[in-house]
């Protein structure tokens, strides 16, 4: 069976990009810690589109986890990964939490890179799409939160870097960055916790999109050419070629 695998799928852009992939047809692999809020989405989506959601629960920050999941995925044709787990932490660094740095860098860059290059491995061939999601914070250096930030420099470079690769060895698999700016989720909730800057203070309400806006957003920069999809300040997308320069390795 054909399906898009979905990380994150349980809350906020995940969930919406669950909705919207499902709206246009595609088959899921729906994949988070709560079993509870993937079997609701599962029912809902599967009552509205006809399509098939397989709920697989995995905290990708566990050691060997990323792994343990992307062997389950090789019953299914992955047609799209859509690399969306991660959270963010509003402290400085000086105040910041270590285990939840350490959980950050484990979910946000280690399983983020563990998942591709599986995927990369099975699918460089075929006509996939790898959609990993980083933030406006992976482009921008800001003066709170820069432990967070770097995992997403992380997930836009290693996206990008990808993207580059596979067109120079005119593979088929496209490599995609999203980078979503404020976005109304969970997402500032969990930034604000265990002792870190309240999310509140730092984000005017009005800064914020709908997860549902994004996730169209993200299916235009699924459907299109480009590489990267960036929330601009007006909150609109712009579709542009790999931001990042490279230069070429010398053979
Ligand atoms: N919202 C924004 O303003 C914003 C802006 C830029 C980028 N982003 C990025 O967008 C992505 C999605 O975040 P969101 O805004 O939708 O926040 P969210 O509502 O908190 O969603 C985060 C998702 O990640 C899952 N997750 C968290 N820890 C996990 C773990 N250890 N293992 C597996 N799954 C885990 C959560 O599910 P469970 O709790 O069920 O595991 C949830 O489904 C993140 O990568 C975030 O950095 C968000």
């Amino acid at each position: 069976m054909k399906a898009v695998l979905i990380t994150g799928a349980s809350s906020g852009i995940g969930k919406a990009l669950s909705y919207q992939f499902a709206a246009e047809g595609h088959n899921l692999v729906i994949t988070a810690r709560r079993q509870d809020e993937l079997d609701k989405i599962k029912q809902d989506i599967e009552s509205r589109y006809s399509v098939k959601v397989i709920v697989k629960v995995s905290d990708l920050a566990v050691d060997g986890a990323a792994d343990r999941l992307y062997e389950k995925l090789r019953a299914f044709d992955i047609e799209a990964m859509i690399n969306n787990a991660g959270f963010g932490d509003f402290a400085m660094p000086w105040e910041m939490d270590l285990a939840k740095a350490q959980t950050m860098v484990d979910l946000n860059v280690r399983a983020l890179t563990t998942l591709p290059l599986h995927y990369a491995r099975d699918y460089s061939d075929s006509e996939a799409t790898l959609l990993n999601v980083s933030s406006i914070g992976g482009y921008t250096q800001f003066d709170v939160a820069v432990t967070y930030w770097v995992t997403k420099f992380y997930v836009a470079s290693f996206t990008e870097g990808l993207a580059q690769s596979l067109a120079d060895q005119s593979k088929s698999m496209r490599a995609k960055v999203l980078a979503p700016g404020p976005t109304e989720s969970e997402f500032v909730t969990h930034s604000s916790e265990k002792g870190a800057i309240d999310g509140d203070d730092l984000f005017p309400e009005s800064a914020f999109i709908t997860a549902e806006q994004l996730a169209q957003y993200a299916y235009q920069l699924f459907e299109s050419d480009q590489v990267v999809g960036i929330i601009n300040g007006e909150n609109h997308l712009e579709l542009k070629e790999p931001i990042y320069p490279y230069a070429q390795v010398p053979h």
